[in-house]
């Protein structure tokens, strides 16, 4: 197990070093947690058994690592790039078996083929370039056992011209292309809006790098308030009437096996 390193690292983007990690922790992400997260544990539940180890690739503060333990009853470890994000998901995200550090774009501590199943989420906004996507698909696939799942979740930067309960995706009118530097506004527990430089991918852009990286079997949803509404948290539904997430959903999921 790892105890983790205390070093900085300079990878992870917009949400590094010890400032990234506190402004991360505070977003509320009612709208991840309505149409995202539960659809991230759908897809995995059923394909991977109790015990069975899931890796949370881009973890950040555990907040879901601890959830994917608790729903799935999975062996949980989060990796990451950020030391800070890792002291910080150690010291609040009791349910997370282990953590690593990502250093040079490998995971320490983790050998070939040994996930049962990774989640990535909301990582790919962080890299710049394909060859930064294809390198974290690459890492991905290292890790997993051959014909393991993997599910990643992403917003859809082509979703710029609503608000959504807790975020804005890019600017209204404006189109992105992959990697293109794009605004994103994600709404504070307190209210408040919180505005990072992120990277589009574009959705339809996805399932090529996967084959590209070594998975099969590429499936794409857009998942639902509606769908939401059997899935998600009761209290979490019915706390916002979701206007802008009904007219245009804004999360995609993308699955796939290791080939
Ligand atoms: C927006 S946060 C998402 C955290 C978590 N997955 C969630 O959904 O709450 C993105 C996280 O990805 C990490 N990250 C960025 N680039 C990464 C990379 N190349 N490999 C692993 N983690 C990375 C960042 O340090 C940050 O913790």
């Amino acid at each position: 197990m790892s105890n983790g390193s205390e070093e900085h690292s300079e990878e992870g983007g917009a949400w590094s070093g010890s400032a990234g990690a506190e402004a991360f922790a505070a977003v509320e992400a009612a709208t991840d947690w309505l149409l995202g997260y539960p659809f991230v544990f759908e897809a995995l539940s059923g394909r991977i058994g109790e015990d069975e180890v899931l890796v949370d690739y881009g973890c950040g503060p555990g907040r879901v690592a601890d959830r994917a333990a608790r729903v799935l009853g999975a062996r949980v470890l989060g990796v990451d790039t950020s030391a800070e994000m890792l002291a910080m998901a150690r010291s609040t995200a009791p349910m997370v078996a282990e953590f690593h550090l990502v250093r040079d774009g490998r995971v320490t501590g983790l050998p070939d083929g040994c996930a049962d199943a990774v989640m990535c989420n909301h990582v790919l906004a962080s890299l710049p370039t394909e060859e930064a996507v294809l390198g974290v698909f690459a890492e991905i696939r290292r890790l997993l056992r051959p014909g393991a799942p993997f599910v990643l979740l992403t917003s859809d930067p082509a979703c710029t011209d609503l608000e959504y309960t807790s975020l804005r995706v890019g600017t209204a009118g404006a189109s992105y292309g992959p990697g293109d530097e794009m605004p994103l506004r994600l709404r504070r527990t307190d209210g408040s809006w919180q505005e990072v430089l992120n990277h589009a991918w574009p959705v339809d852009r996805l399932p090529l790098l996967l084959e590209s990286a070594g998975f099969r079997a590429v499936g794409q949803r857009r998942p639902t308030v509606d769908e939401a509404s059997a899935l998600a948290d009761p209290e979490l539904v019915e706390r916002y009437p979701w206007t802008a997430e009904r007219a245009a959903p804004p999360l995609v999921i993308t699955s796939a096996l290791a080939a």
